[in-house]
């Protein structure tokens, strides 16, 4: 593969330094051994941009991203930072991010491992062979709807608002992505709002429903509130195959469905823009799992999720289909080694650390590709 690709890493806050230093290993090793080699730029972001730059994301790492085939992403946010004013934030560096680069489709798989079946809180049979998908829309909704702030009233009291807000076609392309996913899946989309009681619910089912009736008449699909699927995604998530949501609600969601597998240490997520004249796509693959501040600098994060994030990139940025499977084969392999860090220990297993954990996926994926 060339080497004119471009990834931009941004390790972050909090654990983020710490799951990206291990993830570059697993880069490196792919450059030597299966040639999918980059030009890595590296900067700051978030906190981390806030001590050093005075904000959470810069002009130059912006331009850098905007001109990236891919951005690999640690976490942002973190204690230090929670009083800022909200465009001061860790997070605004991230959000700035998914809205410049246009990243409107965020994909969180919940997969449990077969050997993390007894490290989920719920029971084996419930989680076991679970596979499905949250595709969770991100630069719209509540997240960025105006009118939003807080302001003081005549009579001292302070008002805040937010706006939900949504319109036909921010919603017709994210049920797009959802239904084409669901037909190289299990061909189920469940569409999850909150239709009982907001406009931009009805509109999104109204929506999502159209698509189907005209385009993919192959595709099973479902309408759901997002209250009952909270409580249907604990009660029998196997039901589900492809979950597509607003920002909010898959925001929610998806830490409730990565919690299923095992630990939020475990999941990957890709955010993917609309691809351009060439088919390419803008696109930034980070960890589910936050900046973790309890653990960080520890030296016990679980660096799964953003190899795992890793393997995303190798399969929707650069259709390395196989190398992304070798990864996650690797993963899989040393967790049913009885391999793992605190988050998903079971009885009978080795806890390690965040680099032990490193060296067993290199180690398998040499052992793999010999
Ligand atoms: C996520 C995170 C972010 C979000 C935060 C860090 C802004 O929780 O990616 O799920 O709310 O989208
Ligand atoms: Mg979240």
């Amino acid at each position: 593969m060339s080497a004119n690709k471009k990834l931009l890493v941004l390790p972050g806050d909090g654990v983020g330094p710490e799951v990206m230093r291990e993830t570059l290993r697993v880069i490196d090793w792919f450059a030597k051994h299966r040639a999918v080699a980059f030009e890595v730029g590296e900067r700051l972001v978030g906190g981390a941009s806030i001590d050093r730059h005075g904000v959470p994301i810069t002009e130059e790492a912006m331009e850098e991203a905007l001109g990236a085939d891919a951005v690999l992403l640690g976490a942002v946010g973190g204690p230090k930072w929670d009083n800022l004013p909200f465009d001061k934030k860790p997070e605004r560096g991230l959000l700035r991010l998914r809205k410049d680069l246009g990243l409107f489709a965020n994909i969180r798989p919940a997969h449990v491992f077969d050997a993390l079946v007894d490290a989920s809180t719920l029971k084996p049979d419930i989680v076991r062979g679970l596979d499905l998908v949250i595709v969770r829309e991100l630069i719209g909704g509540v997240y960025f709807g105006t009118p939003r702030g807080i302001e003081t009233l005549p009579d001292g009291q302070r008002r805040a608002v937010n706006t939900q807000v949504y319109t036909t076609s921010e919603i017709q392309r994210i049920a797009r992505v959802a239904f084409d996913l669901a037909r190289l899946r299990g061909r189920k989309v469940c569409s999850v709002e909150k239709a009982n009681v907001m406009e931009s619910g009805v509109l999104w089912r109204e929506e999502v429903q159209k698509m189907r009736d005209a385009e993919y008449k192959d595709i099973e699909l479902s309408h759901m509130y997002a209250d009952n699927c909270a409580m249907q995604l604990v009660r029998n998530p196997k039901q589900f195959d492809v979950i597509v949501t607003d920002n909010l609600f898959g925001d929610l969601l998806s830490d409730c469905a990565a919690m299923l597998t095992g630990s939020l240490g475990m999941l990957p997520s890709a955010s993917l823009g609309a691809a351009d004249a060439r088919g390419a796509r803008k696109a930034l693959y980070e960890p589910v799992h936050g900046s973790a501040p309890d653990i960080a600098g520890k030296g016990v994060v679980n660096p799964l999720a953003t190899m795992l994030s890793y393997a995303m990139l190798l399969r929707y940025s650069l259709g390395l289909a196989d190398d992304a499977a070798l990864i996650e084969k690797a993963a899989a392999n040393v967790l049913a080694a009885g391999t793992r860090t605190a988050d998903i220990m079971t009885p009978g297993a080795t806890k390690v650390s965040t680099t032990a954990m490193a060296d067993a996926v290199l180690a398998e994926l040499d052992r793999l590709a010999a």
